[in-house]
């Protein structure tokens, strides 16, 4: 079972227009599918869910089309928080939430105090959120804390620089799974995914059930992680462990 499953949750646009409505009913119905995904995941005891909501790139869509995701997100967070609060759920958002209205950040903050002492599982909102934001924002945290003389740039190895990246205190994805057939990353969390397993589901992001998730998490089950090594490193590791204590 992966600790960390992250999601771009894509095709609720072609959803609605294979049934002739607009493209914001594939966006309702998509809401649906994210509180199956969610009490699925921790069911299955995954730890973190990482769920791609709008990314930075989103808002080149028509302005109707964003109000009505922000509109969206907002009504969500009202509906949904209150259960995901009695199942425990920890909820974050991800991403550059300056640019959201203001109503929609007091909500977002509200939220997460809520259920900041929650135990279960982790359920993280990546919204106005890119990968090369991520990495951005964490260059100039960085140079901040250098410029401060805080930190020597000599000291500034992976670690450090992840450690100022979005959710540094969490482990990174496991399993990167992206809905609506399209294989690309689409600027989803990039430095943190170097090592995740890429799952691809042809099923469009409303069609998305636990059926189509326990699908992509038995496809994970059978993949065999190298992280550089060999596999027969993987198939033997006491063995070489051995081996290498001498
Ligand atoms: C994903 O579905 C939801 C968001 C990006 C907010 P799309 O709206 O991208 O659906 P398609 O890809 O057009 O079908
Ligand atoms: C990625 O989907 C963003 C979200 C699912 C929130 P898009 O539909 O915006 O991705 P592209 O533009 O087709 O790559
Ligand atoms: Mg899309």
């Amino acid at each position: 079972m992966p600790r960390h499953v992250a999601i771009i949750m894509d095709g609720n646009g072609r959803w609605a227009k294979q049934r002739n409505l607009p493209r914001t009913a594939g966006h309702r119905e998509g809401v649906k599918s994210v509180r199956a995904v969610v009490e699925e995941s921790a069911r299955r005891g995954v730890e973190i869910l990482t769920l791609f909501a709008f990314s930075s790139e989103n808002w080149r869509r028509p302005r109707t089309e964003v109000n009505i995701l922000m509109e969206l997100f907002i009504s969500a967070l009202r509906n949904e928080v209150r259960r995901l609060h009695e199942n425990k759920v920890r909820l974050r958002v991800i991403g550059e939430r300056a640019a959201f209205p203001e109503r929609l950040q007091h909500r977002i903050a509200e939220a997460e105090a809520l259920t900041a002492d929650n135990t279960g599982l982790h359920l993280q909102v990546a919204a106005n959120y890119g990968g090369r934001w991520d990495i951005t924002q964490a260059a100039r945290r960085l140079i901040a804390e250098v410029q401060a003389g805080l930190l020597d740039p000599e000291s500034i190895d992976e670690r450090v620089f992840a450690s100022h990246l979005s959710f540094p205190d969490l482990p990174e994805p496991d399993l990167f799974i992206r809905t609506g057939g399209e294989q690309r990353l689409s600027n989803f969390v990039l430095w943190q995914s170097a090592y995740a397993e890429l799952y691809f589901s042809e099923v469009l992001w409303p069609d998305f059930d636990e059926a189509a998730y326990g699908q992509a998490l038995e496809d994970y089950a059978r993949r065999q992680r190298r992280f550089g090594r060999t596999g027969d490193q993987i198939e033997a590791p006491t063995l070489v462990g051995a081996r290498a204590r001498g």
